[in-house]
């Protein structure tokens, strides 16, 4: 696809496929906002918190403390501010990329291909590598495009939310590194759920958003950099184009959160530092563990209902779940799943919304939940005659 097909907002869901449930009986299977936790809720509800006074201080300072617990990052600068996973996004191309560098992006779904937009719309010579039909981004491949030409910096998306491919980030981050190229690492559905270090990783930029794996309300960002990018952004020869996206701007705010760049989401904040704590509670290890547990057991009931993956195998993600299903038939699920079992999942972006189903496991779900949840959506696959035999059949039929 190209740029201007990518530029156009699409509708994930109308109106008119919202099932009936009550949101507040609803387990939100979705890739991303997941459900809060009780604490995290009440946090939400509390008293307006004032952005500035001990009370903010204090909060803000344990948060960025708890968000380097979750990247286990020690070395490096630690960011949090208000924005989508998209901010993280856009703020480390527009620091780290100066107009003209050339920069590789690799593709294995929707949020590649908007990284690679990202370095087009800020004057990069945006070079991509895609691997398509649920293939992850291969490390030979990357070290012989890296011997093609000298790239300033290669963006990876950790986890693609839209094809569930899981790409072999450390071997990637690797090659960056034996060649000498800063690695961008877009771990937005995978930071909480899936083994991150980013101390022992290399990588010079890892971001994430509040409302995945780390199961707070949608609206802060989390990104970690190296020293080496600090120190790159600090020497650039042309300034960094962006006021607000200028993470040489919010380094002061990080290191005294008395410094004001923008009025933070206090609430959104706390509800994050809520969300983390609980994080550190279960401990991040045992985090992962449950997130190991939380994607067998999806994958089991996929290859029950004789469903095909989109992601290959040996990269499929434990936070999210792409499959096919027979054409036409997602939204029918989609929809039934919700109204008859106050379950709600996604559906695939742009050409796979009527043959594609997306499940969210992540955040604070628990492998019960989920069993109940999948054991429901077996009932209405079954309902809806969606199963590998009647695929078959219809496809037998097609071709008579
Ligand atoms: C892998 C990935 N990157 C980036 C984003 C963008 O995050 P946001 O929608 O919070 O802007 C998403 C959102 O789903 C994502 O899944």
């Amino acid at each position: 696809m190209n740029i201007s097909d990518r530029e156009r907002v699409f509708t994930l869901r109308g109106e008119d496929e919202r099932g009936a449930s009550d949101l507040d009986d609803t387990l939100l299977l979705i890739p991303g906002p997941t459900n809060l936790s009780k604490r995290v809720r009440e946090v939400m509800a509390g008293p307006q918190l004032p952005h500035v006074g001990s009370e903010f201080y204090s909060m803000f300072r344990e948060t960025v403390g708890l968000a380097r617990y979750v990247f286990k990052n020690e070395k490096g600068d630690q960011f949090v501010f208000t924005g989508s996973g998209t901010i993280g996004m856009e703020s480390s191309v527009v620091s780290l990329v100066s107009r003209g560098e050339r920069t590789l992006t690799l593709i294995n779904g929707y949020f590649g291909h908007r990284m690679l937009m990202l370095n087009q719309v800020h004057g990069a010579k945006a070079d991509k590598l895609e691997f398509t039909g649920g293939k992850a981004a291969d490390p030979d491949s990357l070290r012989s495009q890296l011997r093609k030409a000298k790239y300033s910096a290669v963006f990876i998306t950790h986890v693609d939310t839209s094809s569930s491919v899981l790409n072999p980030v450390r071997e990637l981050v690797e090659e960056c590194a034996k060649a000498g190229v800063a690695a961008v690492v877009d771990s937005v559905c995978a930071i909480g759920g899936l083994p991150l270090d980013f101390d022992s990783l290399g990588a010079d930029i890892v971001f994430t958003a509040s409302q995945k794996a780390l199961a707070g309300p949608p609206g802060a960002v989390l990104v970690a950099v190296s020293k080496r990018a600090m120190e790159k952004m600090e020497k650039r020869k042309s300034p960094i184009e962006s006021y607000y996206m200028n993470l040489l701007r919010w380094k002061p705010v990080m290191d005294d959160p008395k410094m004001y760049l923008a009025t933070p989401a206090t609430q959104v904040l706390q509800a994050l530092r809520e969300a983390l704590l609980e994080a550190k509670e279960e401990g991040i290890e045992n985090r992962w563990a449950r997130h190991r547990k939380l994607g067998e057991i999806t994958r089991a009931s996929v290859e029950g209902w004789g469903q095909r993956f989109v992601a290959e195998e040996g990269h499929r993600a434990d936070t999210v779940t792409s499959f096919w299903v027979e054409e036409g038939k997602a939204g029918p699920i989609q929809k039934t799943l919700e109204s008859e079992h106050h379950v709600m999942v996604s559906r695939g972006i742009y050409d796979d919304k009527d043959r594609m189903i997306r499940i969210g496991h992540f955040g604070t779900l628990q492998p019960e939940a989920l069993r109940k949840a999948l054991g429901s959506m077996g009932e209405v696959m079954e309902e809806l005659g969606v199963s590998a035999h009647q695929v078959a059949v219809a496809k037998r039929r097609s071709r008579r």
